[in-house]
């Protein structure tokens, strides 16, 4: 059964306190985001496999562990899904990244996909899909649906915020899928967003409302 792991480092509640305020820019939330990210990064990869690799140290060779960031594949569910990629990025720079394009159908709340672009070898990958809001859950679930036909090695979820409706969708597709998030909120609105939340999170990251 997967779990759902809130991840609540002081750190990361202190900055999504700040990406909630209305006032903050989208500078700040941009910036708070990737930091974020980071953090999350930090947890999501904590059970990554490690290898013994023979290195030098200037005074004599050693066996010391390595992971292998290639291996792993951050796939970004478009639009808000990039300022999570960008955090965690930062931690695994050789990452690779999918985009899966989905929107959401205002009336019907389902999502539509558009575009859908991953790196090749899906299989020998460990897949993160990282969307920063878990709202309903439907784009999340289209979005692990499409990504599970190239059967990575494994599967996992970020997000930023999920409400319990979100988390519930999600772990009924997939049992077996572990949930990373900074909170669980209280609930949707009639219009799926999260309250209290913190709005929009793609036009809060692009500037664009
Ligand atoms: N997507 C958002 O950006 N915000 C919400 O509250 C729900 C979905």
């Amino acid at each position: 059964m997967g779990s759902v792991q809130v991840i609540n480092h002081p750190l990361v509640q202190h900055k999504l306190t700040m990406m909630r305020r209305k006032e903050t820019s989208v500078a700040e939330f941009r910036q708070l985001l990737q930091e974020i990210s980071m953090l999350l990064g930090y947890e999501v990869t904590r059970d990554m496999p490690l290898t013994m690799q023979r290195i030098e140290t200037p005074l004599m060779e050693m066996d010391a562990p390595t992971i292998d960031g290639k291996k792993v594949v951050i796939v970004s569910i478009l639009r808000a899904g990039g300022g999570i990629v960008d955090g965690i990025l930062k931690i695994l720079p050789s990452a690779r990244v999918g985009h899966v394009g989905l929107y959401r159908d205002p009336k019907t709340l389902q999502a539509v996909e558009y575009y859908y672009k991953m790196p090749p070898n899906m299989s020998d990958r460990d897949a993160i899909v990282v969307d920063p809001m878990l709202a309903t859950g439907n784009s999340a679930v289209s979005a692990l649906k499409r990504v599970m036909e190239d059967k990575p090695r494994s599967i996992k979820f970020v997000c930023l915020l999920a409400a319990p409706e979100g988390i519930e969708t999600l772990s009924k597709a997939f049992p077996d899928i572990d949930i990373y998030t900074a909170a669980i909120d209280e609930k949707l609105n009639e219009k799926g967003y999260i309250l209290p939340g913190l709005g929009d999170a793609g036009d809060r990251l692009f500037g664009t409302k």
